[in-house]
């Protein structure tokens, strides 16, 4: 068997998508489209990958600068048969025709559907056919667009007829060219040399290489995708909104697959690289962004968003939490309405409530902060208790200072703690204390204006406004 190499083509601007941006380089579930291409070209033929960039060639070159592939430049877009021209160049090898020995996977850069299992299905048609080319096609309700797959009377593959230079009766036909094709490159390079541009797009088609193959007595086969949905060509933003919804669905069956529940599967936006452990629930209306991975037993009620986050087993996150960049131990609780930002370490068996903020804040294992508080750059030992409102006062204008609480402190109720302050171990801070002084161990603090109680004071002004005014 002839040496695999790929080619993807990703130089084009995307005019339809009606973007400032290369077409190539817009994203798909997170990730710029021309990856996908990419990832599987270097499955399957890693070292020998060329990527055809033009359109915006400085950023799709760097978003690529670490991938090992040759990236090939296409000054004028000519047409898909000029871009595959220009990789030549990349496989010339000693002699200057390496590519003459060759078999090619030629990919385009804009269909992320595209799954390994049918392009290797694709190679094994080629070889079982042992034809000179063979094509990734898909039966379409809706083929408007696309490249019409023109069959003889037996079934043969005689031509390929772009959607504008099309007949009326070749556009009925439902068969279409996917952008994918295996071809021997003894003949693809020469047979793209002698490639016309005489077309509606004036453009050097590399769809002609099925004529071009089949006057020259080759054999061309073709693949008929079981997934139509495969071929999915992104040309559109509607189109990019489908791939979109078509991966996003693949990511959650997967989870799924390995033993997430998801209650309303359609409305919850999962990134590829989620990990969710065994009988976890997600309720609809989640959000679950970047390397987030949740343990088992846990619960994600609806309207949460979790962003690069580590949640251990039997975590419960209530509704409508912003969760990011955080770590929550085994079993505790969180929310509702928290927001848990970068640097959050959460012990096991503790518990954020309602309208707390965090941030770079490590709170002890089975401490509670229940309620509207704020925590900033703090130590917050085992069992504490943060009364309702407490708020670390952690920046005076210049710098951030820590707030340092031992185990087992309770912290009344509207306490203010000024930074940087400790509070030993066992100490308690009485309600509505402003806190600016280390604590010692066991100790009680007040800081707060003594009460002043003055007995009929408030019947005696009542009266005296009452009389004023008749
Ligand atoms: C192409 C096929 C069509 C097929 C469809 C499948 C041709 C002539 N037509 O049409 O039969 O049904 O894909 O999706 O090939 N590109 C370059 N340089 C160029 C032109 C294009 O690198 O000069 C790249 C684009 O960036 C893109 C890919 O080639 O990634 C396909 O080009 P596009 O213009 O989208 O072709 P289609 O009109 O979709
Ligand atoms: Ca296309």
């Amino acid at each position: 068997m002839s040496r695999l190499a790929a080619i993807i083509l990703a130089a084009g601007q995307g005019i339809r998508m009606r973007s400032k941006l290369a077409k190539v380089l817009h994203p798909v579930c997170g990730r710029p489209m021309v990856h996908y291409a990419v990832d599987l070209a270097e499955s399957l033929a890693k070292g020998h990958v060329a990527v055809v960039v033009g359109y915006q060639a400085e950023r799709v070159k760097d978003l690529l600068a670490d991938r090992k592939v040759a990236l090939v430049e296409q000054a004028r877009r000519l047409g898909t048969g000029h871009a595959v021209v220009q990789a030549q160049a990349a496989f010339q090898g000693r002699g200057g025709n390496e590519w003459n020995g060759r078999r090619f996977v030629i990919l385009s850069g804009d269909t992320p559907l595209l799954t390994e299992a049918a392009v290797r299905a694709l190679l094994a048609t080629h070889e079982r056919e042992r034809a000179t080319v063979t094509l990734l096609t898909a039966h379409l309700d809706q083929p408007a667009g696309y490249g019409r797959i023109v069959r003889g009377r037996d079934g043969t593959v005689w031509r390929i007829i772009e959607d504008r230079d099309a007949t009326p009766a070749e556009r009925r036909l439902t068969e279409v060219n996917a952008g994918t094709y295996v071809v021997e490159g003894e003949f693809l390079f020469p047979a793209l040399a002698g490639l016309k541009s005489s077309n509606a797009q004036k453009e050097y088609y590399l769809t002609d290489i099925v004529e071009a193959a089949i006057r020259q007595g080759r054999k061309v086969a073709a693949y008929i995708a079981r997934d139509s949905i495969e071929a999915l060509g992104v040309n559109t933003r509607a189109e990019l909104a489908e791939a979109e919804r078509i991966l996003r669905d693949r990511v959650r069956r997967k989870l799924m697959e390995a033993g997430a529940t998801f209650l309303e599967p359609e409305t919850c936006f999962v990134d590829p690289e989620v990990r969710i452990g065994l009988d976890t629930v997600i309720h609809p209306h989640t959000t679950l962004e970047g390397r987030t991975i949740i343990g088992e037993d846990c619960v994600i009620r609806s309207h949460s968003r979790l962003v690069e986050s580590v949640l251990g087993d039997g975590v419960t996150v209530l509704d409508s939490c912003v969760i990011e960049g955080s770590r929550l131990e085994a079993e505790c609780t969180v929310g509702p309405f928290a927001h848990l930002r970068p640097g959050t370490i959460i012990k096991r068996g503790a518990k954020v409530g309602n309208f707390v903020e965090l941030k770079k804040t490590e709170l002890g294992p089975g401490a509670k902060a229940n309620h509207l508080s704020y925590l900033g750059d703090a130590q917050v030992g085992s069992r504490v208790n943060v009364g309702a409102g407490t708020i670390t006062c952690n920046y005076d204008g210049f710098d951030k200072h820590r707030t340092v609480i031992g185990d087992d402190v309770f912290v009344g109720s509207d306490v203010s703690l000024v930074a940087p302050v400790t509070i030993g171990r066992g100490a308690m801070i009485g309600a509505g204390s402003v806190v600016t002084e280390d604590v010692p161990a066991d100790a009680l603090a007040l800081g707060r204006a003594r009460q002043v109680v003055k007995p009929g004071w408030a019947k005696g002004m009542r009266e005296k406004m009452r009389k004023g005014k008749r």
